[in-house]
């Protein structure tokens, strides 16, 4: 199958509707990460979607709609405070899961009996999402398990010959994928960290709390559970302030002829040779925009890279933390 990258006009637009229509995927722009797209009312698109991804199957998507669409169609929203949220964070790089009304596809949420819903902010976004005026369920637009695309040639890159369209909207602003957050219990429960922080949705919603899977018990979150975000090179996490111990271990790599590059902060960047750091930046908001591009550049130009945990914690910085930690799962130092 030939995939074609399409600047969003009118006539991608029409295209992109014939191919959901067929119940078939489309790939689009968010102001998080790329979006792979199918029919949410169809088991078939959405199998499909599985299917493309190689995505476990016990996973469930998050359902994209326009910001007119009537949620009440899709969920049954009865906590005060979740209008709240939607009031201050939405359009924007925020999911809630709610109890799911059963309207959409069985196979969207893995017979879970709660459906995530989000509306993106992207104007490209929000410009397919009018003009198909459906529920679109859609996970990010990468094979499943590697890192998440935030530009229409990352997609290319893990997908092509496998989806017919790519709708290119530029590179994504912020970076790391939607903070997911449960609003079907008496306070907010952040299921997986990302832009609109805990702290931002405690300070609207009263309280908030984050979800730790505890041992022993299924998860509420599925994708949790899954390595994820990880490039296809080696990756070796340390703590902020073993800067030392990453030197080292980035000169013993090259001393034995593997091509390293070092991951981390700007503040860090002076202690290691320039022209090997990925620079993260400085603010929590840029660390999140630039963390995928440079985890894609790293498994391109290196053999193993050596990530620097940033200093700091809480807000937007643990979206980022959670990132880096499962890109580099099971070598974490
Ligand atoms: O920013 C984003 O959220 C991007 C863009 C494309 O919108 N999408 C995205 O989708 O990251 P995906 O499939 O890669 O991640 C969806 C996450 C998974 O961790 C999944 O387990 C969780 O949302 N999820 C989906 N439905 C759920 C539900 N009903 N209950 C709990 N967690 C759910
Ligand atoms: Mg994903």
């Amino acid at each position: 199958m030939e995939t074609r990258i399409e600047k969003i006009t009118e006539s991608s637009l029409a295209e992109a509707q014939r191919i959901l229509r067929g119940g078939g995927v489309v790939a689009f722009p968010t102001e998080t990460v790329y979006g792979l797209a199918a029919d949410a009312r169809r088991d078939d698109a959405v199998r499909l979607i599985y299917a493309v991804k190689g995505r476990p199957s016990d996973n469930p998507l998050i359902v994209h709609v326009h910001r007119d669409f009537d949620l009440s169609s899709l969920v049954i929203d009865d906590m005060p405070y979740a209008k709240k949220l939607r009031d201050a964070f939405l359009p924007g790089p925020l999911t809630l899961v709610y109890k799911s009304r059963g309207t959409v596809s069985s196979v969207v949420s893995c017979g879970l009996d709660t459906l995530a819903v989000r509306v993106p902010s992207h104007e490209g976004a929000q410009a397919f999402l009018k003009y198909v005026d459906m529920p679109l369920a859609a996970p990010s637009a990468n094979l499943s398990k590697h890192v998440s695309p935030v530009s229409a040639e990352h997609v290319y890159a893990d997908l092509h010959g496998r989806i017919p369209l790519i709708l290119d909207g530029g590179e994504c602003s912020g970076g790391i994928e939607s903070t997911v957050c449960d609003v079907t219990g008496p306070i907010p429960v952040v299921l997986r960290e990302g832009l609109v922080s805990r702290e931002m949705i405690a300070s609207v919603a009263g309280d908030c709390a984050c979800y730790i899977p505890k041992e022993g018990e299924p998860v509420r979150s599925p994708g949790m559970k899954y390595k994820h975000y990880a490039p296809v090179c080696r990756t070796v996490l340390f703590a902020p302030e073993e800067r030392r111990e990453a030197l080292a271990y980035f000169m013993a790599c090259s001393a034995k002829g593997e091509r390293a590059l070092v991951l981390c902060e700007n503040d860090a960047a002076e202690s290691f040779p320039a022209d090997k750091v990925l620079d993260m930046g400085r603010t929590p908001e840029e660390m999140a925009a630039r963390l995928y591009a440079l985890l894609r550049e790293g498994e391109r130009r290196a053999d193993v890279i050596i990530a620097l945990k940033p200093r700091g914690s809480g807000g937007v910085l643990s979206g980022v933390l959670n990132r880096l930690c499962k890109a580099c799962a099971g070598e974490e130092k």
